[in-house]
């Protein structure tokens, strides 16, 4: 299975409904996208696919061929972190960290399609990614700062 993830092109030895989730973390060690619910509720594993927030633990990997992924591996550039990346530790927003990886994929697929989001399209944008530790608010105000920043 060729995948292209990150920019680099990757050769899978894996059945075609190998979830992505599990493509990602176990054969290519990818482990900052994380694994939730496992049915497509929560968010801990969203990665963008061609830029579409997409919950990878549903998502087969035979669903990503000839597609960009990108993971929050992928986020940061040379090194440097994303606006988001920054914003999120400038504003706490997060306690566990657990569903932070996630979070940030959304907020960065957001903040490429509206730079400049209002309070309740983040909130709308953000529906499908659940924070356990209930950190919304700071959530909301990490995109905030980062659409400042961009
Ligand atoms: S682990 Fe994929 S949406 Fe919850
Ligand atoms: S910071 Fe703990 S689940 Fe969100």
């Amino acid at each position: 299975m060729e995948l292209k993830v990150n920019g680099k092109n990757q050769s899978l030895d894996v059945p075609a409904h190998t979830p992505l989730l599990q493509a990602l973390r176990e054969s290519l060690q990818l482990t900052g996208t994380k694994y939730g619910c496992g049915e497509g509720a929560c968010g801990a594993c969203m990665v963008l696919v061609d830029g579409t927030p997409t919950p990878s633990c549903i998502t087969p990997v035979s669903n990503v061929r000839n597609r960009e992924v990108i993971t929050i591996e992928g986020i940061s550039v040379n090194g440097k972190l994303h606006a988001v990346q920054k914003a999120f530790l400038a504003e706490e927003a997060l306690q566990c960290g657990y569903c932070t990886p996630g979070m940030i994929i959304s907020a960065v697929a957001l903040l490429n399609k509206n730079p400049e989001p209002t309070e309740s399209q983040i909130k709308e944008a953000m529906q499908r990614n659940v924070c356990r530790c209930c950190v919304y608010p700071y959530i909301v105000k990490a995109i905030q700062t980062a659409s400042k920043m961009k």
